[in-house]
């Protein structure tokens, strides 16, 4: 059984916060507010968003670690990509910082780097997290969201499928919200009875 944790080592913790808003500074800085508005695992838990940390393992034993993980997990599949712009030929990164869903989870364990990934909550207000190494990340199905690389412009991450073949984006428009994933996702999550506010709480 592969152990799972908040906590990042020497006690720090998986960082969250509400996105600032304020595009004349580049995606890849942190967009924290001032004053600051920090957002708990908790808060994020109820919109489907699952952030935990497990421990790297040796360089060397990364596939058969995730081997294991997808078997936990009933996942199908796992890759491995290293992103950076000067090496995004296909113009990948620009593409996955633009507003879409996905009709399956998007799970995500970074192994080097750093990245923001922000999310949609309940009332269409982007919050951003911090994926640093160790952190397993998965995004529910129909849950809008953007990833980016930070300053750092460096990453390596396992991406895990559940179904490999059937991986698709779907970019908000003013038809979007009527994708079935989305209306599936707000039918599963959107019930329930916490809110932003009581997340800062
Ligand atoms: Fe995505």
């Amino acid at each position: 059984m592969l152990s799972h944790a908040s906590l990042l080592p020497e006690n720090k913790v998986i960082q969250a916060w509400y996105h600032d808003n304020n595009d004349t500074k580049p995606p890849t800085t942190p967009h924290r507010p001032f004053p600051d508005e920090p957002v708990s695992l908790a808060f994020l838990a109820t919109m489907g968003v699952e952030l935990t940390y497990m421990t790297l393992p040796p360089p060397n034993d990364v596939d058969l670690h995730m081997a294991r993980l997808c078997e936990e997990r009933q996942y199908k599949h796992h890759d491995q990509l290293t992103l950076s712009f000067e090496t995004d030929e296909g113009g990948w990164l620009p593409r996955i910082y633009t507003e879409h869903m996905h009709p399956d989870e998007e799970i995500r364990y970074v192994l080097e780097g750093d990245a923001y990934m922000d999310v949609r909550d309940p009332d269409d207000r982007w919050i951003r997290f911090h994926l640093v190494p160790g952190v397993l990340l998965v995004v529910p199905a129909g849950l809008y969201h953007r990833f980016t690389l930070t300053t750092s412009n460096r990453l390596k991450v396992v991406r895990l499928f559940k179904n490999p073949g059937g991986w698709i984006s779907i970019v908000r428009d003013a038809e979007s919200d009527k994708a079935a994933c989305h209306q599936a996702y707000l039918e599963a999550f959107r019930h329930k009875d916490a809110t932003p506010k009581a997340a800062r709480e």
